[in-house]
Parts: C-alpha cells; sequence; structure tokens
C-alpha cells in the first residue's frame, strides 16, 4: 500500500515537473524547444509539444499549431524553423534570409527547408480531446494548411511521380546527423574552405562561433566539420534563393528520407481521415499520390537485412547504414504483419536495438554507436514515442506498454533532457527539453489508459 502511494506521488510530481518546463519553455502563443540552445519555434517540436499540451491545456495546444501556420509559405512548405523578430534573432535571420523567395512570408523571417510532416498527428490528437461539434471546427481551420503542405511535398519533392518524398538537407530529416546522412556527406565533394579549416586544424577556432557548443559539451553534438558541411550545403541552397527546382539542377545531396517517409504515410492517413470527418473531398492526384507512397515504402526494403532503408535520389541506390529509421515504418501503419513482426525482432535483439535504456538511435553493436553522441546512439522519447505507437497498432500491447514505462522511468529519475544513453539511462543534451516533457505528459496517459481497460 505504501509503496503505491509513494509511486502515486512519484507520477503526480513528474507530471507537475513536465508541465512547469512547458511552462517555462512558452513564449506567447508557442514553445521553444529549450532555454538558450533552441530559442525559436521548429516544426516538429512544437507538433510534439502540441500532442503533450492537449492533455491539460488544448486551447494552448491549438494556439501553439495555428502560431506553426504563421510561417507556412505560399507554395504550402512549412518552414522548419520560425525566428522572432527582436534584435538577439538577427544573426538567425541574416543567415537564413527566407525573404529572397517570393513565396515566403511576409510577416515573419524562417528557414528555408522543412521537418518530418507530424502535423496531422497532433491535429488529430488535439481532435480527439474535443467534443464532435469543436472537432469539426478545429479540422476545418487546419484542413486547407495541410492540404497544401501535403501537395507541396509531392509537387516539389516527388519531382519524378515515384511516391517518395526526397529531402535537400540532413536537417529535413529531425535526426540531422545519422549515419545514413553523414555517410552521404563524407562521400560528397567538400568546398575548399571546409578542406582547409580541416587541414589547419581550424575546427577548434569554429567552436568560438558555434551557439550549441556553449550550451552542450562538443562531445554531445555533431562534429565540427560535419557541422561546417551542412552549414555550406545550407549557404548552396541560399544562393539558389530555397527555390527546390534550382537546388536540385545542381545538388546531388539528396535523399529518400525512410523515417520522413514512414512519417508521412501515416500523415496522410490522418488527412484522409481529417478529410472525411468533414466531409470533403481530397483531389483524386493527391490520393493516387499518397496510395504511391504506400506502396513505394517497400522499394526500401531490403530482403537480405530484413529492413527498410533510406534511398539516395539521384542513383536510387539504397544506403544500408543502419538507425533507428528502421523501426519507424511501425508507425506508417502501411507494412504488413510479416515486416511488423520483422521490424519487432531487430527491436529487441540485444546487439541490435534491445539496450537496457531503449531505443538507440543507432544500433548498440554498430561501428557508429556513440554513447552519447547527437543521434548517434542515445534514446530520444520522440522516436520512442513514434515507435510505442507503432508497435501499439500492430497488436504489441506489452512492448509498447513496456517501452513507455521505460521512457518515464528515465524521466522520473533524471528529468527531461533532450536524450539519454541507452546504455547506462545517463543524461544529456539540452536539460528541460520541451517535446520531453510534452511526450511523457501523453506516454503517462496513455499508460493509464491501458491500466485501465485490464
Ligand atoms: C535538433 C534536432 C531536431 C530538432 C531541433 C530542435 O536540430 O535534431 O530534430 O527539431 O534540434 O529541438
Amino acid at each position: 500500500m505504501l509503496m503505491q502511494a509513494s509511486e502515486e506521488k512519484d507520477k503526480q510530481s513528474l507530471t507537475q515537473l513536465c508541465r512547469d518546463v512547458l511552462e517555462k519553455n512558452q513564449r506567447g502563443e508557442f514553445t521553444i524547444p529549450a532555454e538558450g540552445l533552441y530559442p525559436h519555434q521548429w516544426l516538429w517540436d512544437s507538433c510534439f509539444i502540441a500532442i503533450g499540451l492537449a492533455e491539460f491545456d488544448v486551447t494552448r495546444a491549438q494556439n501553439e499549431i495555428k502560431s506553426l501556420l504563421r510561417g507556412q509559405w505560399l507554395n504550402g512548405m512549412l518552414p522548419h524553423m520560425i525566428f522572432g523578430d527582436d534584435d538577439s534573432q538577427k544573426r538567425d535571420r541574416n543567415i537564413w534570409q527566407s525573404w529572397r523567395n517570393p513565396y515566403a512570408p511576409e510577416a515573419v523571417s524562417t528557414s528555408g527547408m522543412t521537418q518530418p510532416p507530424m502535423l496531422a498527428e497532433a491535429v488529430v490528437r488535439i481532435g480527439e480531446k474535443l467534443s464532435k461539434v469543436e472537432r469539426r471546427g478545429w479540422y476545418q481551420d487546419i484542413f486547407p494548411a495541410l492540404v497544401q503542405y501535403h501537395t507541396w511535398l509531392y509537387k516539389e519533392r516527388d519531382p519524378h511521380n515515384e511516391g517518395l518524398v526526397m529531402l535537400v538537407h540532413p536537417w529535413e530529416s529531425g535526426l540531422d546527423n545519422s549515419p545514413p546522412w553523414i555517410d552521404q556527406l563524407h562521400l560528397h565533394a567538400r568546398p575548399w574552405w571546409v578542406s582547409a579549416v580541416d587541414k589547419l586544424n581550424l575546427d577548434k577556432v569554429f567552436l568560438l562561433f558555434r551557439r550549441d557548443t556553449k550550451h552542450v559539451p562538443p562531445g554531445q553534438r555533431l562534429d565540427a566539420i560535419d557541422s561546417l558541411l551542412y552549414f555550406s550545403i545550407l549557404q548552396r541552397m541560399k544562393r539558389k534563393n530555397w527555390d527546390t527546382e534550382a537546388i536540385l539542377a545542381r545538388s546531388h545531396f539528396t535523399m529518400q528520407d525512410l523515417a520522413y517517409n514512414a512519417i508521412f504515410i501515416r500523415a496522410n492517413q490522418h488527412l484522409r481521415d481529417i478529410a472525411s470527418f468533414i466531409g470533403h473531398q481530397l483531389s483524386d492526384s493527391l490520393l493516387s499520390s499518397m496510395e504511391k507512397t504506400e506502396q513505394a515504402l517497400e522499394s526500401l526494403w531490403d530482403d537480405f537485412y530484413k529492413q527498410y532503408y533510406s534511398r539516395v535520389f539521384i542513383s536510387q541506390k539504397l544506403v544500408k547504414e543502419p538507425s533507428l529509421a528502421a523501426l519507424l515504418p511501425l508507425y506508417a501503419g502501411s507494412i504488413s504483419k510479416e515486416r511488423a513482426e520483422e521490424l519487432v525482432k531487430l527491436l529487441k535483439s540485444p546487439n541490435q536495438f534491445g539496450s537496457k535504456y531503449p531505443v538507440p538511435s543507432v544500433p548498440l553493436s554498430s561501428n557508429w554507436y556513440k554513447e552519447l553522441g547527437y543521434w548517434q546512439g542515445p534514446s530520444w522519447i520522440n522516436t520512442n514515442w513514434l515507435i510505442a505507437d507503432g508497435l501499439e497498432r500492430y497488436g504489441y500491447t506489452n512492448e509498447a506498454r513496456d517501452l513507455r514505462e521505460k521512457s518515464l522511468k528515465l524521466i522520473q529519475k533524471h528529468g527531461p533532457y533532450e536524450y539519454f544513453s541507452a546504455k547506462s539511462g545517463q543524461p544529456a543534451g539540452a536539460k528541460n527539453f520541451s517535446w520531453t516533457a510534452a511526450l511523457a505528459l501523453h506516454m503517462h496517459a496513455a499508460l493509464e489508459k491501458t491500466n485501465n481497460n485490464n
């Protein structure tokens, strides 16, 4: 009895802690990912944040999403960052110069690229908390922006009509420097000035200008040279005024990213549900593209390794470098039961993803694995959330519960950090990280629900 009471108290204090973090990180109508390190509004962060906010303040969750739409470009793109207009963000606004593109919004400065399409999921999770009448109004409000975004993804990012969306910068994947992207980056020609920095060992000097390493030890962030290479791609895209066609004419660094397309499939399913709830017809061309994406995902399957991979857009070669993206087709929900079973084997295998504090962003036995390396080893709560959701929908309820419980225990013990060692549970990256706090609230509610059902 005493045990139960203290467990109850722990849960309450976890809920309070997570709400406090979300309050601390609130900036008017939206929430920043973390103080200092991430001062803007980010696309997929706000979607995860809204999912958690909906657990205790639906209006705030709705505002979080509406404020994301301030940044939508006239061509439908949702940018991955929206900048504030105060002086402290001038440097970032000038690095990106979104105003170079005629489709960029006039009222706000944004980045010139996108991020994983979690919007539809957030819209539906908020909708679940509303009455039927309110839900209809909510869906009607957001529907046009959502359709425009999905239409833009097909129009500009699937130029050969293959069904798979391609990304033009690793940051668009949200899993910034995961092995498939770094592998490709290293195959790509370097600009002379990055080679010079490398040769002359000037990367230490570059540290002086980096914001991230002022907040987090360099070993937990992107490698300096890789980071400069990312910056050089950004500069190249900016010189093309963020115009996808012009960028594609010169750049060969484009990937049909597995995680992104898996998330897109789920988002398309949500979009279909939203449309049918409000009695809207999606265009035939959008519907047929959506169907194609589900089929095209299968072309990323490798029968020897029994898993899905990302693919290089130009050469159509699979990039057989390991990352947790391999597990995200579970979240897509479009794959067969047999394939899902293979992925669950990977998830449980002790030298793959079956760590003590799952789910590592890179398999434990991989040469890429770094215990606290950014997206190259640690466990992240947003990807755990996606995987748990997929497991549940494929009927793996015990596995989903286990993953949620383990995620919550980590947060309970250390607080809502950005990521955690998959081996020791050691917290790392930014502390008081918003999506960790928000998704903890949602996972907590999901566990309560399954416990009550049993
Ligand atoms: C990093 C992450 C990205 C996230 C952003 C803000 O760039 O890789 O996924 O959206 O930080 O939290």
